[in-house]
């Protein structure tokens, strides 16, 4: 990124540190079925640790002319940042709070003016809070999990997505749900319902690319079971759904995102119990998922993100946070205390 383009993104409010020259010549439309990332533009969101930054790798690895960075937290990802430079893809690092819509809006068009609409969008970023409903804060755990998990991906995609249906070449969406979006869990109760959201909204975003004669723009809803990332710490697995690798679910759900399909979930005890969950009676279904494959007890033990981990860095100049950045998972009385 140029100075002129670094000083576009700051006044849009957005601070960028990035490795590419823009112009950089973009993959032509080729036979949607043997859809790679090689030779195109990967955008990731969350990217600077945990599945992001793994999102990110892979596309390195295959090729990418271009990996768009996001992340609120600008240290870590100047660190992913720095780590991926120098394998020949052009490397651009943006720290966005995707909670704010106005960041989001700045940073897409500092993205669309130096790099162009992404071909592969990966809404990835999440947060959760462990705790009891009642226990959570009105905006900074109830209104910024529903931002970061279920508005971010809509006004993201909302933002490119035009550009990518008006280029006419396939393009690649994946969105990262959770199993707690075909089913209930007690202790994320809002995380959940942010799940569920993006399912719904996921889902319906395939099928109206499909009605509307878009089909080479292909959208993947991700949905997996707990994954060993610090995110979920401490969760006690549910019987037959062990704690999926972070680097088999990137492997998993990089291919389904080529191959376009429209759904994955894992493992494939998230398949049996939407199943189950729809021909048995409430009761029965709380019985199998409660005392039998003790989902409803899974987050009795989370602990989460350590709060001895360094908190996000504060962002760049040039940013205007609207809420206060995420914060690990509190206890009763710390949350009763903040409100
Ligand atoms: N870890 C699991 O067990 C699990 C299970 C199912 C689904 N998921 C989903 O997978 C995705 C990735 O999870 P993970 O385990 O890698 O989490 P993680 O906590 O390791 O990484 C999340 C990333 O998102 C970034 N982020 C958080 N808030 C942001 C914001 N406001 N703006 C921009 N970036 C922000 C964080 O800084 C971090 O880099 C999430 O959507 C999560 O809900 C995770």
């Amino acid at each position: 990124m140029g100075l002129s383009s670094r000083a576009r993104a700051l006044r849009h409010g957005v601070g960028h540190f990035g490795t590419r020259a823009p112009g950089a010549p973009r993959r032509p439309a080729t036979d949607d079925a043997a859809f790679t990332a090689r030779g195109r533009t990967v955008l990731v969101t969350g990217a600077a640790m945990g599945m992001g930054r793994l999102y990110a790798e892979r596309a390195v690895r295959e090729g990418a002319a271009a990996v768009v960075l996001w992340d609120v937290d600008a240290a870590a990802l100047e660190a992913t940042a720095a780590a991926l430079a120098g394998a020949g893809t052009a490397v651009s690092a943006y720290p966005v709070d995707i909670s704010s819509l106005e960041q989001v809006q700045a940073a897409a068009a500092a993205v669309l003016a130096d790099t162009g609409a992404p071909d592969v969008l990966i809404n990835n970023a999440g947060i959760v809070t462990g705790s009891y409903f009642w226990e959570h804060r009105q905006q900074e755990d109830i209104a910024r999990t529903l931002q970061v998990n279920a508005l971010a991906p809509m006004h993201i995609t909302r933002e490119f997505l035009p550009a990518m249906i008006g280029r006419g070449t396939p393009a690649r969406i994946l969105n990262v749900a959770s199993a707690s979006g075909t089913l209930s869990v007690p202790r994320m109760s809002v995380y959940t319902a942010s799940k569920w959201a993006v399912i719904g909204w996921s889902d319906s975003l395939r099928l109206e690319l499909l009605a509307a004669g878009h089909p080479g723009i292909r959208v993947t809803t991700l949905i997996p079971s707990y994954i060993r990332t610090p995110m979920f710490a401490g969760v006690t697995a549910p019987l037959l759904t062990p704690l999926l690798e972070p680097g088999a679910v990137v492997d998993r759900a990089w291919q389904a995102m080529l191959e376009g399909r429209a759904r994955l979930q894992l493992p494939w005890t998230v398949a049996l119990g939407s199943a189950l969950r729809g021909v048995l009676p409430q009761p029965a279904w709380d019985l199998v998922a409660g005392r039998i494959f003790g989902v409803y007890r899974s987050m009795d033990t989370f602990t989460g993100r350590r709060p001895s981990a360094p908190p996000p860095a504060p962002p760049p100049a040039g940013i205007t946070a609207e809420t206060p950045a995420e914060t690990p998972a509190e206890t009763p009385a710390a949350a009763e205390a903040s409100r």
